[in-house]
Parts: structure tokens; C-alpha cells; sequence
């Protein structure tokens, strides 16, 4: 009774005539609830009646989207994500999704408000995001929250992410696709730390870097290992 994960299976179906339709590889979730309905506010009549097909963990299954962001809000963690976007960045939909995943505070998107929401996978709906449309106003928020903004780039003068302790409470700050963190973002960061590289390319891709970054603070904060 109750929540019966029933993801489609990887048997491949050989294409003929005869054969039945290939599965549906892109069905994930659960199906209408069997048996007598649970009781509790955070259950969502609708998921309970035909099923639930979204991204969520299995804990989350069948829950309204507001009590999930209210259970999730009572355990985020302390670091704030932010991302420059004067040129629609491709990435933010995956910064937001990775910043979902480690339970990041909030997202920010300084510079334009439009976004593309492609790579979030629909985590923006479980997600708190701030819009800032230039520098000053995040360094404003960033003061009035007594945060330290923390820069990531492998610029000039970046020091190691590797070796440097990051604070619990802070804002990490990524840049854009083919300009990095602009000069502005540069100027009011604490420090602006870079990620080892090994191989021939400048730089790694900003979605990429903001999880090696967010997961660094995941290593230091929450199973508490030393750099
Ligand atoms: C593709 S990079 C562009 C700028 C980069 N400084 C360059 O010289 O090519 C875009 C963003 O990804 C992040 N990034 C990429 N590689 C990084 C690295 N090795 N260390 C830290 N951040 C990095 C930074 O936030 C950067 O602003």
C-alpha cells in the first residue's frame, strides 16, 4: 500500500512490428496512491489522485510544493549561491539545480532577470532566488545579512580553493561564460579563489565549478574535513 516506486525498467525491446511500443524512457516517479488515502496537510489531493512524476527525492513523494519548500527551508544550509548574468549564462539552470541539491540558502542572479530555466530541471520551484540587477544591490543585500561574498575564479591573484577555509556563512559568487567574475564583483569580494586545473583548457565550465565549490563547503560544514 502506499508509495510504490515503479520506474520503468532498462529492458531493451527489440524494434518490430509485431512488438509492443517501446517504454516510456522518460516516466520516473510514482503512480495514484493505492489503498486508503494518508492523512496530513502536506499530502496534495491531485499527486495522491493520479500520481506523481516529478523530480523530487522519494521522501518528498506526494507532497504539495509548499510544504516541501517549508520542510526544506527548516534545514538549509548557511551559504548563499550567486551568479552574474549580464548575458543570459546557460548555466544558471544548473547552478540552481546543484544549489537545490546541496540545500543552498538561496540562488542570486545579479544583472538580468531573465534566465534559462532549461538546466534547473524544474528545482527552481523548490529553490529560493533572489534577483539583483547590478553589483551594488547584491554587495547591499550581502552587508545588510553581514555575509562575505566569495569570488570563484581562477583569475590573477586567486588563491586555492583546496587550502582555504571557507566560512560557514557566506556568498559564493561565480562569473559568466567568456568574461568570468566581472572587474566590479572582483573588487568587493573577501578573497576570489580558484579551482586546480591540470589539463590544457583555461577554464572549466561555471555550472561545473559552482558544484567543486559548493561541494568544498559541503566537505567543511557538514562532515567537517580540514584543508
Ligand atoms: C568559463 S569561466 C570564464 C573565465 C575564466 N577566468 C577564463 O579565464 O577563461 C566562467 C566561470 O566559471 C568559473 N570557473 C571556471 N573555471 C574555474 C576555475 N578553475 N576556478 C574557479 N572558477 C572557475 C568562474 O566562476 C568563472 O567566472
Amino acid at each position: 500500500m502506499g508509495p510504490k516506486l515503479n520506474r520503468v525498467s532498462e529492458q531493451v525491446v527489440p524494434p518490430s512490428s509485431d512488438s509492443p511500443p517501446p517504454p516510456d524512457r522518460t516516466e520516473v516517479g510514482v503512480g495514484p496512491w493505492e489503498g486508503p488515502w494518508p492523512e496530513g496537510d502536506h499530502y496534495d489531493p491531485e499527486l495522491l489522485k493520479n500520481g506523481d512524476r516529478r523530480n523530487v527525492v522519494d521522501r518528498y513523494r506526494y507532497w504539495r510544493r509548499e510544504a516541501i519548500v517549508a520542510d526544506l527551508d527548516r534545514r538549509r544550509h548557511p551559504f548563499h549561491v550567486a551568479i552574474e548574468n549580464w548575458e543570459h549564462d546557460f548555466n544558471i539552470g544548473s547552478v540552481v539545480r546543484t544549489a537545490n541539491a546541496f540545500a543552498a540558502r538561496a540562488v542570486h542572479i545579479v544583472g538580468r532577470r531573465r534566465w534559462n530555466r532549461r538546466g534547473a530541471m524544474v528545482t527552481d520551484r523548490y529553490q529560493h532566488i533572489h534577483h539583483h540587477p547590478d553589483t551594488a544591490s547584491l554587495v547591499a543585500w550581502a552587508e545588510a545579512h553581514d555575509l562575505p561574498l566569495i569570488g570563484i575564479d581562477n583569475l590573477p591573484g586567486s588563491v586555492p580553493l583546496e587550502t582555504y577555509p571557507l566560512p560557514r556563512e557566506c556568498v559564493l559568487v561565480f562569473g559568466q561564460e567568456g568574461p568570468g567574475l566581472s572587474e566590479e564583483v572582483r573588487k568587493v569580494c573577501v578573497s576570489v579563489l580558484s579551482i586546480a586545473q591540470f589539463g590544457s583548457t583555461r577554464s572549466i565550465n561555471a555550472g561545473a565549478a559552482a558544484a567543486v565549490a559548493m561541494h568544498a563547503w559541503i566537505r567543511a560544514h557538514v562532515f567537517h574535513q580540514s584543508v
